[in-house]
């Protein structure tokens, strides 16, 4: 036993010696021209990955070990034998796709008696082959080719991703698809896509004694199986091989199915065991794969997570800042509760469509009013925005204004409510389509006739008559003036804005009294007492009664001018039909004129106390009472001559502040006027 393990162990010594062990090894291809035979579209790029084809249609590549190998040995016995020789070799390659349309063809690990294959088609023949000389025994070729288009001859490869052992043509001896075993003891068989992993390492190892052939592939970040997936005996192999022959790679791409092929490290290993293994460290990066979510399910789905998060969050934050906003609109103190006229300020912006300009039906009086329609009922309203409105004195407004809510007359433009938003006082009145009584009364294009204007004169005093005496409470106006009154689709008077100017009535920080009115309307008693009353909306009523009548308003804009003197002058006179706006012609009831001229004389009498009351006011209105005699009238005060001196004397002694200068006198808008004290 002994001497004949020894003689056994003598000869594989001597073979060992005999067969001249070769090995290389490339970790990247940078300076590999000296050592690679390059042939067709293959080329080293910048990195130093070697490419052996593009992703271009209809090309090859090769990249041939430029030294041939001898591989074949004639052993001495007394029956000469050849033997091919055992080898080794590992590989990683990086098939790259497009992500539309179809990769191919593949690429093949060659033993070849040549580097060149000038007739060789690509596609199919992985520009090794052609069509006449596939499978010809002439050819001398061993191919193990990673193929990624099935179809070849409708028999061996059916399946693209596909691993196969050639000899001297693309018939496979074996074929498998791309798959590596697990370890252990059932080792599963896992499958993996060639093309999808961003690199491959393959080994393929020869036994020139036992004539097995095995493949084995794994992605690269699976480490080397034990168990190849191909492990095949090829015991005529040593009848294809030449004596010496080149070892390298081939890759095609199709008519219209192309995948850049790459190497990134090859190491091989003759007659002297397995083949160093490569340091992966030291191959470049492979190169990137098309981004394609089509090709990747999962990169599909994480995508659809991702955004299916992105919207929820922008949801969640949108949400989220609408809230603060609809708080911010909303921030309520607690006696704002119980306010059933209190609107939502959120529907005021909606009915407004958020207070733009083409909504403003008129800026004057204490702020700017809107046109709007609520969107929970579709009704018009007139929406007047009070900016920067004083907050001492809100709540006790507000629990006014919630009783001015419950104001209903015909002559009255009714609030329906309010709404207070951050500084700003909201203020909801039935829209009036007409606009109000000044801008008729002076537009050149409008004559109201005498039944429309008396008519009108009839309906402020009506209403008048309703906030001072009528509801269950005395309400003061304040702020009678033509600009005030709203006239609507039957040219009846709506008073507007009544009992706002209390708002402006307190100013407790400037510790002065402020005087609201409309110069030219304001009763003399009020730039002294500021104390207004109903004798003083009576004053302004009869100042409005000759604006209307006269089509003159109340102040001409010198500041010199004074419609109460002018007709009072007239009166005097004894002509005082002359006062009549021009417009009207002659076209009136001399009887109703004069009753409303004399009238506005008498309710615009300088001491509060001659004034009349609404209620006689609409008496006399009526013809149910006559007027008294114009001599017993107590026109003229005792230190003032004129009612129009308490005026301008006032404004002279600094009484009025000085701010309103005379130009503004006459104007519509209305100005707090203070008073120090
Ligand atoms: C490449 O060729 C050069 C020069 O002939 C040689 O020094 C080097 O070892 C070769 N490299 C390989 C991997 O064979
Ligand atoms: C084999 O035998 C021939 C002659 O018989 C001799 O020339 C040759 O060197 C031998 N080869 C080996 C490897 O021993
Ligand atoms: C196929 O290849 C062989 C060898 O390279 C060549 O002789 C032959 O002409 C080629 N045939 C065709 C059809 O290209
Ligand atoms: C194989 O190729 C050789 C040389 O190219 C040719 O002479 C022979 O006819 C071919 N054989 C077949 C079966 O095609
Ligand atoms: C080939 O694989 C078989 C089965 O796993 C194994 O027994 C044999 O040693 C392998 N041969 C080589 C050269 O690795
Ligand atoms: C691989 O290369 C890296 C970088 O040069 C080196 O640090 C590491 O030790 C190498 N690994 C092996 C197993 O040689």
């Amino acid at each position: 036993m002994a001497p004949k393990n020894l003689f056994g162990l003598l000869i594989f010594l001597i073979l060992l010696v005999t067969c001249t062990a070769f090995s290389f090894q490339f970790h990247g291809f940078h300076n590999s021209e000296r050592n690679l035979t390059r042939e067709g579209d293959s080329n080293v790029t910048p990195q130093g990955i070697l490419q052996l084809t593009k992703r271009e249609n209809n090309i090859v590549g090769h990249a041939f070990y430029n030294k041939p190998i001898k591989i074949l040995e004639k052993t001495n016995s007394s029956v000469p034998q050849t033997k091919f020789s055992s080898f080794s070799t590992c590989f990683v390659f990086s098939i790259v796709s497009p992500n539309s349309g179809l990769g191919g063809f593949g690429l093949a690990f060659t033993i070849a008696p040549t580097t060149q294959f000038p007739e060789a088609e690509g596609g199919h023949f992985l520009g090794l082959f052609n069509n006449s000389n596939d499978m010809n025994t002439s050819n001398h070729i061993l191919v193990v080719e990673f193929d990624t288009v099935n179809g070849y001859k409708d028999n061996t490869d059916t399946v693209g991703n596909h691993v196969g052992v050639n000899i001297n043509g693309m018939q496979s001896k074996i074929a498998e698809p791309a798959a590596y075993f697990e370890e252990g003891m059932d080792a599963k068989k896992e499958e993996f896509s060639m093309e999808k992993e961003d690199a491959v390492c393959a080994w393929i190892e020869y036994d020139g004694e036992t004539e097995i052939l095995n493949v084995t592939i794994a992605p690269l970040k699976v480490s080397k199986p034990s168990k190849p997936l191909i492990s095949q005996a090829i015991h005529d192999i040593k009848f294809v091989m030449k004596e010496t022959m080149f070892f390298g790679f081939s890759a095609s791409t199709g008519k219209r199915k192309a995948s850049s092929h790459y190497i990134l490290g090859w190491s091989v290993s003759v007659n002297g065991g397995i083949a160093p293994p490569l340091n992966f460290s030291l191959l470049p990066k492979p190169p990137p794969k098309e981004k394609d979510a089509s090709s990747f399910p999962w990169v599909k789905v994480a995508v659809a997570m991702l955004s299916a998060l992105t919207f929820t969050l922008l949801c969640l934050l949108f949400i989220v800042t609408r809230y603060k906003r609809y708080m911010m609109f909303e921030t309520l103190e607690d006696w704002e509760l119980d306010c059933p006229h209190r609107f939502r300020y959120r529907d005021l912006h909606i009915a407004t469509k958020g207070f733009i300009e083409s909504q403003l039906i008129g800026v004057g009086g204490f702020g700017a009013v809107y046109k709007g329609v609520l969107p929970s009922t579709g009704t018009e309203v007139a929406v007047k925005r009070i900016m920067r409105s004083p907050m001492q004195g809100m709540r006790e407004f507000a629990a006014e204004i919630e009783s001015l809510g419950r104001l209903r007359h015909k002559n009255l433009v009714n609030l329906q409510g309010w709404c207070k938003h951050k500084n700003d006082l909201i203020l909801i009145y039935d829209y009036i389509p007409n606009g109000s009584l000044d801008s008729l009364l002076f537009n050149d294009n409008i004559a109201l006739d005498w039944d429309q204007r008396f008519n009108i004169i009839k309906g402020v005093a009506a209403g008048l008559l309703y906030l001072h005496e009528e509801w269950e409470q005395v309400v003061i106006h304040r702020d009678v003036k033509s600009s005030n009154i709203l006239i609507d689709g039957e040219f009846n008077a709506r008073l507007g804005d009544f009992g706002l100017a209390r708002l402006y009535s307190h100013d407790q920080v400037s510790h002065t009294t402020s005087v609201v009115g409309t110069i030219g309307y304001i009763a003399p008693e009020l730039t002294r007492t500021g104390k207004a009353s109903a004798s003083s909306d009576v004053y302004a009523f009869g100042v409005l009664l000759l604006e209307v009548v006269a089509g003159t308003r109340p102040v001409g804009s010198s500041g010199q001018f004074l419609l109460v003197d002018w007709v009072l002058e007239n009166c005097q006179l004894g002509q005082i039909l002359e006062v009549v706006d021009p417009k009207l012609g002659s076209a009136y009831d001399e009887e109703e004129m004069e009753l409303v001229l004399k009238l506005g004389l008498l309710c615009s009498q300088y001491k509060a106390e001659y004034r009349p009351s609404m209620k006689q006011v609409a008496r006399y209105l009526n013809f149910d009472d006559s007027l008294p005699d114009i001599s017993d009238w107590r026109y003229y005060d005792s230190q003032s001559s004129t009612n129009s001196l308490s005026f301008l004397e006032a404004m002279s002694t600094g009484k009025i502040a000085s701010s309103y200068s005379l130009s503004s006198i006459g104007s519509r808008s209305t100005l707090p006027i203070k008073t120090g004290r």
